[in-house]
């Protein structure tokens, strides 16, 4: 297992007292996988995401990334597993509008310590690899929505995380576009050993997945294990 939730709970500061956004979740991905997180809006799926990125620390439950205990780590030690074994796409890609495609990917190589002629070479073989070859030297206004997010999990993957955390990626996009995207999701998944994290509202793109968590009022009600190729 490469992604390991064990029991996590997560309150919020609700006025005077809390809100319990996540109730005991427990939550396993092995490396090579995709494991799909659904659930109406406010059911805590962003949260579990945030918690497994250890942006934030859980009120009780462990989290473990690549065999690290994050719980036995300081802030400082979470930040370098952050650099190294994490990786997450967001709704919007977020991207520098100054920047050409291959550069918002080097800054991430850049950031990690990477030096710069190798991480020149690893960016264009992941732009490469999402289709986007012929757009390096591009930057974000002169790219399509689709293309955005495909140099946005390009960036994801830079510093070759053990988990890619995932969340709508397809929200802005239109079903065909959005199809395109998860099925590169899965496929780099499997190419690149990635225990995958897909949160999405659009369950008519679960085909290629290999788990389904389903999520309600911060609790786990179903899953169910697809068939798997990982
Ligand atoms: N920083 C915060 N402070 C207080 N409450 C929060 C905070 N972030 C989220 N919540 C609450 O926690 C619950 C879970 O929120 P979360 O963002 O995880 O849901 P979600 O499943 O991602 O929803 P959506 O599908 O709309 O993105 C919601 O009731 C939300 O209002
Ligand atoms: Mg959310």
């Amino acid at each position: 297992m490469t992604l390991d939730l064990s029991h996590i709970t997560l309150t919020y500061p609700d006025g005077s007292s809390r809100l319990t956004a996540l109730d005991d979740v427990t939550v396993s991905v092995p490396a090579g996988t995709v494991t799909a997180l659904v659930g109406p809006s406010g059911s805590g799926k962003s949260s579990l995401l945030a918690v497994a990125a250890t942006l934030i620390i859980p009120d009780s439950g462990r989290v473990v990334v690549a065999g690290n205990d994050t719980t036995r780590l300081s802030r400082e030690e979470l930040t370098d597993l952050r650099r190294t074994s994490i990786g997450t796409i967001f709704q919007q890609p977020n991207l520098l509008p100054s920047l050409t495609a291959v550069e918002q990917l080097q800054v991430v190589a850049h950031l990690a310590g990477t030096p710069a002629a190798s991480a020149r070479a690893r960016g264009l073989e992941l732009l490469d690899a999402v289709g986007l070859a012929d757009r390096a030297d591009h930057r974000p206004h002169q790219l399509s929505g689709g293309q955005r997010q495909r140099v946005n999990i390009a960036r994801a993957l830079m510093n070759e995380p053990a988990v890619l955390l995932v969340d709508e990626p397809t929200s802005a996009l239109d079903h065909e576009r959005g199809a395109a995207v998860l099925g590169l999701l899965t496929a780099l998944t499997r190419e690149r050993r990635t225990a995958t994290v897909l949160v999405t509202h659009d369950r008519s793109q679960l085909g290629g997945v290999d788990a389904v968590v389903e999520i309600h009022d911060g609790a786990v009600t179903a899953r169910s294990e697809l068939a798997t190729t990982g």
